[in-house]
């Protein structure tokens, strides 16, 4: 295809806003898919993606459009994920286009997602057409909401689209906008091959594919490619793009997306903003790099049932091979035996693979208390990485610990606003800045992540009554007095309960576990003290008062089958028990006191 009969754009929206409307939209009107194959959410390929309604994996379609200039185009869209935790994946994809459609709900207006995507595709110096959705909806004010993207966002807003991708209007427009306001993409055919690892993923018949944009010269079938970061050499199997299901293809030239595969082993051979060139005669000079996702949120994964170990350890093995932002490693706790400490872009990641081990795999987990990596300054002048707090070392040889902070932005109707700030002051929360566009006020705030992942979310949904948006970025270590809480049942520190907590919050959080305990730990033959202490102190305590427990003192002696019944069924119940020293305490109990609310 002729480089100016090309163009390539992603969506940027706010979780909700009609992204994925949007997009099936732009592939059913351009017959891209038979209306009788489209599936609702045509990009969203994985359960729990359409479940949940969100898309996570990075995909792309190419549509063929005849525009009303009577010249036929060919339109590469590449989805991006929309929420925070995967910001690094939207980020590369707007690298490998050249202009962005910012879908904002005009019912709605801007949120915080809407304001962090578009920042990417402005990163990216991308040309970018407003689309305001949801006209159909009796509540979509354009006007003001075309106001709020000149004065939030600081794009001209003027030309926007109105659009419902519900009942098709403003699609045509669409289309055309694409055409005539994005631009062309730029490349040289006759140049070395140089090429943008986009994406890349396992599929179970074809194995590893990578998705790839063609930046300079041109990509064949039974090519020798070359990665240019680690110099591994693999020929081309296929070509292809996507429409959206897989056609295979002999060439891709410049500015073109599609995918290729090459028996490539795993998806952690491929590195995600990696230049690809031809083995012989390629280019020399590789794509800026990209740097790799980091995992920030670790926590700890143990079957509920021992005997399902292996089963999770090949799960674990087989969700990495497609996720290399996912990180694991073996863990053993006392008291959840053998299991993972696995790390994690954010919570929503936490929660997708966990989800998907539960479900896919039928395996029941514990989960432990999600934390964050801390930075601990050893006297002797070293600096370890803490990301399991049962790990901390002795706190003589601390100098001090330094955690990860994190911005903050925030978008909230007026009427929450105090108890949005009250909740980001509880937090730690150091305040930014504070400014109104229409009836919303948006709150940027400097937070500590360790009071984030704890359930943040959550209070910030409740507080609100979900009217609020929140997204946030990295901004670097700070130190802090942070602690290690320890939880004693029977004097014996159970490590699983462990957390990292800050010293004047310590109090607080180890009340509200040893209370909770008190009422999961059953009463034993004799009194339980349960305990929360930093170092050698106790913080908070609770003691569970002894019970004589007789089982059979019901039975009036004669009646030995029933008698014999009731043993078996108490001797059943303790297989679901783990021993800590003298106290049983039921696998229920963990999971229950690491629940956050
Ligand atoms: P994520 O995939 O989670 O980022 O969401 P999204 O932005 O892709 O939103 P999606 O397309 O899933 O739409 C969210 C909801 O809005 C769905 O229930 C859609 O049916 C609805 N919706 C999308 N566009 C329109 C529209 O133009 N009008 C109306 N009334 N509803 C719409």
């Amino acid at each position: 295809t002729d480089l100016d009969k090309i163009r390539n754009f992603s969506i940027v929206a706010h979780i909700d806003h009609g992204k994925s409307t949007l997009a099936d939209r732009l592939i059913q009107e351009t017959g891209t898919v038979a209306l009788r194959d489209m599936q609702a959410q045509m990009l969203d390929s994985m359960d729990i993606e359409r479940e949940r309604g969100i898309t996570i994996k990075a995909n792309t379609v190419r549509i063929n459009y005849k525009a009303d200039d009577g010249f036929d185009y060919v339109l590469n869209l590449i989805d991006t994920p929309g929420h925070v935790d995967f910001a690094y994946e939207v980020s590369r994809s707007m690298r490998a286009v050249e202009g962005s459609l910012l879908v904002v709900d005009a019912s709605q207006g801007v949120e915080a997602q809407t304001l962090a995507n578009v920042y990417h595709a402005l990163d990216a110096d991308h040309e970018i057409v407003p689309i305001l959705n949801k006209i159909d909806l009796p509540a979509a004010d354009c006007d003001r909401v075309a106001e709020q993207i000149e004065d939030v966002i600081g794009i001209d807003a003027s030309g926007a689209i109105q659009v419902s991708a519900k009942t098709g209007q403003g699609i045509h427009e669409t289309l055309e906008a694409i055409v005539t306001r994005l631009p062309a993409p730029k490349g040289d055919r006759s140049a070395p091959l140089k090429a943008m690892l986009v994406d890349s993923w396992y599929d179970a018949y074809l194995g590893v594919i990578v998705l790839v944009r063609i930046i300079d010269g041109v990509l064949k079938k039974g090519d020798k490619i070359r990665m240019m970061q680690n110099g591994s050499v693999h020929p081309v199997d296929r070509i292809g793009v996507f429409k959206p299901g897989m056609i295979m293809i002999d060439e891709l030239g410049p500015g073109e997306i599609g995918f290729l595969t090459a028996s490539i082993k795993q998806v952690r051979d491929t590195r995600v903003g990696d230049t690809i060139t031809h083995e012989k005669g390629g280019c020399t000079q590789a794509l800026p790099g990209f740097k790799p996702a980091q995992p920030v949120v670790f926590c700890g994964l143990f079957p509920v049932d021992a005997a399902e170990f292996e089963d999770l350890r090949d799960s674990i093995e087989k969700l990495a091979l497609n996720d290399a932002s996912f990180s694991y490693e073996m863990e053993t706790s006392a008291a959840l035996g053998f299991g993972f400490r696995c790390g994690f872009l954010g919570l929503l990641h936490l929660e997708v693979i966990r989800d998907r081990i539960e479900r896919e795999y039928d395996i029941d987990l514990i989960t432990t208390a999600p934390s964050v990596i801390y930075h601990i300054l050893m006297k002797d002048g070293t600096d370890q990485e803490l990301h399991n707090p049962a790990d901390m070392p002795d706190l003589t040889y601390v100098e001090h610990i330094k955690e990860p902070r994190i911005k903050a932005t925030i978008l909230v109707p007026d009427e929450y606003l105090g108890d949005v700030l009250k909740l980001c002051q509880d937090r730690r929360g150091v305040q930014l800045d504070l400014t109104y566009a229409g009836s919303r006020a948006m709150v940027v705030y400097d937070l500590p992540l360790n009071e984030v992942v704890f359930d943040f979310y959550d209070r910030l949904k409740s507080v609100t009554k979900g009217y609020a948006s929140f997204d946030y970025q990295m901004i670097g270590y700070q130190e802090d007095f942070l602690v290690k809480m320890t939880v004693l049942v029977n004097e014996e520190p159970v490590d699983a309960l462990s957390t990292m907590v800050h010293r004047d919050r310590a109090e607080q959080r180890g009340r509200a576990m040893v209370e909770k305990l008190k009422d999961l730990i059953p009463r034993h033959m004799f009194k339980i003290p349960i305990q929360a202490a930093i170092g050698g102190r106790v913080v908070a305590r609770e003691t569970l008062s002894a019970m004589r427990k007789d089982v059979t003192a019901k039975c009036y002696g004669g009646d030995m089958t029933r008698k014999k019944k009731l043993l078996e069924k108490q001797k059943k119940g303790k297989k679901k028990m783990r021993q800590f020293g003298k106290v049983e305490i039921p696998q229920q109990a963990f999971i229950n006191a690491l629940k956050m609310d």
